[in-house]
């Protein structure tokens, strides 16, 4: 059986996340591992915080603390947020790490030393009343083509023109507004994207059918369009530091420029995808120390990462399609590259005997948006993962979020929307036929399982109704089909409700208590199984329904027969009501909400 590695994109550090960013990648990546591991997969499921870049810098000046103080608090703060809804994260860590830290330089020596990596000097914009270099859209000044006066360096938001800091008519600092800028050269390093698209293209035409749509046909554009080297390097203090000093020659014979990198960081979309690596590397040190060992040996995290001690781990990456292309070129790219050594007469040739695995399923997400507009972090727009947990408990949320995942298209959040099926799906179907059916045994079997007689042909119906819906489900959740799994959840609960309805206890047992009591004990082992098969989706309620038929939690994943599965509970079982499991979201909390977080479409 496989092992499965999943990775969630990496939340940025400034901010608290909005319900568009679980949606797109932390929540069904979730899901899918809450998923596995129930199925007694060994499952390893990563996420951290991406820590680097210039808005960590300014956002940590703004709150008037250094960047290394502001991320410690605010990847706290994220890290209570995920577990509070229920992220089931193994390890949860930080790309500022120092296992980040050695990794992303080793990943850079290796790409140096292999010929990937190229010097190049660039222009920048250095501003003298910051100290400080700024990268592009730091810089804001008047459009060249249209007169916007607040177009920024890398582009116009009004005409929408691509632009040049160079460009800009009375350029200005966009941190502190001052005009004493000037151009100044500065070296850099770029990875040779460019010598990998063969070789990324014959990998990616390879996932065709098996990925979504969606990420094959952007990785593929891409590629169309020609890869461009890319700047791996910035000039910014907060960052892991290029450590050129210790790199040997590249294949052509040259050293790196070591006084000319002085001082300077990778760039973040660099190191934050190593992080994936790094954070399992926490995770191993994590679980080490806790153990009493100290440091974990790099085998410990290796075997997840590196064949062949990998090569039975299937590596499952899930994103927002923004992500795309850092995960189809730019990471593959890195990973590739160390793997390989391109001699001075073009070849290719593996140097590593220990090569870095390649994400094997790659899932990803179109938007999600607030009233057809966009969620945004610096408006303020939509709904925060903090706001939500103050309104309703998580697994609300994450009902309505999965079971509208934006899969094949984006999808739209309206407080109306996820008022009627949170309601409908949540409080009417599922949490009303685990009240009414333990209610019941409580009232009329002493609250436990009853033994009664054999199944009749409403039982043997039903059992054949729920293999066929479980099987339909389970492969659905292997092929992370998101809002299809939890349509195939709802049907299920419905046939629960439905069967109940139809078998009637409350009325057999006025006439035919043994009648009743096959209908009790049938009914209560719905509950139990829709606990296990629950839990992926809602871990918060799944737990109290498998406590109310004395259930473990979290149970393992129902395999076998419908009619196996509905006798599994031990007759003489105690069993209770949990107190209630939903409540319904009332019209007066739908408008006051929608007052509070607005709810108007944007205009376009
Ligand atoms: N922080 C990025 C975002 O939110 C995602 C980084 S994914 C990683 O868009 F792989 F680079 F870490
Ligand atoms: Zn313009």
């Amino acid at each position: 059986m496989s092992r499965i590695l999943i990775t969630s994109a990496l939340p940025y550090i400034n901010g608290i996340k909005h319900l568009g960013t679980l949606a797109g990648s932390m929540l069904p990546a979730d899901v899918y591992a809450r998923f596995q591991r129930s199925r007694g997969r060994e499952t390893l499921y990563i996420c951290a915080t991406d820590e680097h870049g210039t808005p960590t810098e300014l956002a940590a000046a703004e709150a008037g603390v250094d960047p290394a103080a502001f991320c410690a608090a605010q990847h706290e703060v994220q890290a209570e947020l995920g577990a509070k809804f229920g992220l089931s994260w193994d390890h949860f860590g930080r790309s500022s790490s120092q296992q980040n830290h050695r990794l992303t330089q080793r990943f850079a020596q290796t790409l140096w030393e292999a010929g990937f990596i190229e010097e190049k000097v660039t222009q920048q914009v250095y501003s003298n009343a910051d100290k400080r270099f700024l990268p592009d859209r730091y810089v804001i000044g008047t459009c060249p083509h249209c007169a916007y006066p607040a177009a920024r360096g890398d582009q116009c938001e009004n005409c929408p023109r691509v632009l040049d800091p160079a460009d800009l008519i009375a350029p200005r600092s966009a941190v502190s507004g001052s005009e004493d800028i000037e151009i100044r050269p500065s070296k850099h390093l770029f990875l040779r994207q460019s010598l990998f698209s063969d070789k990324l293209r014959t990998w990616i035409d390879g996932k065709k059918g098996d990925w979504p749509l969606l990420v094959t046909s952007i990785a593929l554009k891409w590629l169309d369009e020609g890869l461009q080297d890319r700047g791996i390097t910035r000039d910014l203090e907060w960052g892991v530091p290029v450590n050129a000093a210790e790199w040997g020659p590249n294949p052509d014979g040259a050293t790196p420029d070591v006084e000319g990198l002085a001082g300077k960081v990778f760039y973040v979309w660099f190191d934050a995808p190593i992080e994936y690596i790094g954070a399992t590397w926490e995770w191993a040190d994590a679980k080490a120390a806790a153990e009493g060992r100290g440091q974990a040996d790099e085998a410990e995290w290796e075997r997840w990462w590196r064949e062949p001690l990998a090569a039975d781990v299937t590596y499952v990456e899930f994103m927002g399609k923004d992500n795309v292309p850092f995960h189809t070129v730019g990471f593959p790219c890195t990973l590739i590259g160390a793997n390989e050594q391109r001699g001075p007469d073009g070849a290719w040739g593996a140097v590593n005997n220990a090569p870095w695995k390649l994400v094997d399923r790659l899932k990803g997400f179109n938007w999600l948006d607030y009233y057809g507009g966009k969620f945004s972090t610096s408006q303020k727009r939509g709904v925060f993962m903090d706001q939500a947990l103050e309104l309703l408990p998580a697994d609300y949320w994450r009902w309505w979020v999965v079971a509208n995942a934006p899969e094949g298209s984006d999808a739209t959040f309206t407080w109306e929307q996820f008022q009627t099926q949170v309601n409908a799906d949540l409080a009417d179907v599922l949490g009303n036929f685990v009240n009414r059916i333990l209610k019941f045994t409580e009232t009329r079997f002493e609250g436990v399982v009853p033994d009664g007689g054999a199944p009749g042909e409403l039982e043997i119906k039903l059992a054949s109704d729920v293999s066929a819906k479980l099987a339909e489900l389970t492969e659905l959740m292997e092929a992370m089909e998101m809002r299809k799994s939890a349509q195939a959840l709802r049907q299920l609960w419905v046939l629960g409700n439905q069967y109940l309805t139809e078998a009637a206890p409350w009325t057999a047992i006025k006439t035919d208590r043994d009648r009743a009591a096959v209908a009790v004990r049938t009914g209560l082992n719905l509950v139990a199984l829709f606990a296990k098969v629950s839990e992926p989706f809602i871990p918060f309620a799944a737990e109290k329904i498998a406590g109310g038929v004395g259930e473990a939690f979290p149970g393992r994943w129902p395999q076998g027969e419908g009619a196996t599965l509905l006798n599994a509970l031990q007759p003489g079982t105690k069993v209770a009501a949990p107190d209630v499991l939903f409540r319904k979201i009332e019209d007066v909390q739908v408008e006051e909400w929608r007052e509070r977080f607005g709810g108007e479409v944007e205009p376009a």
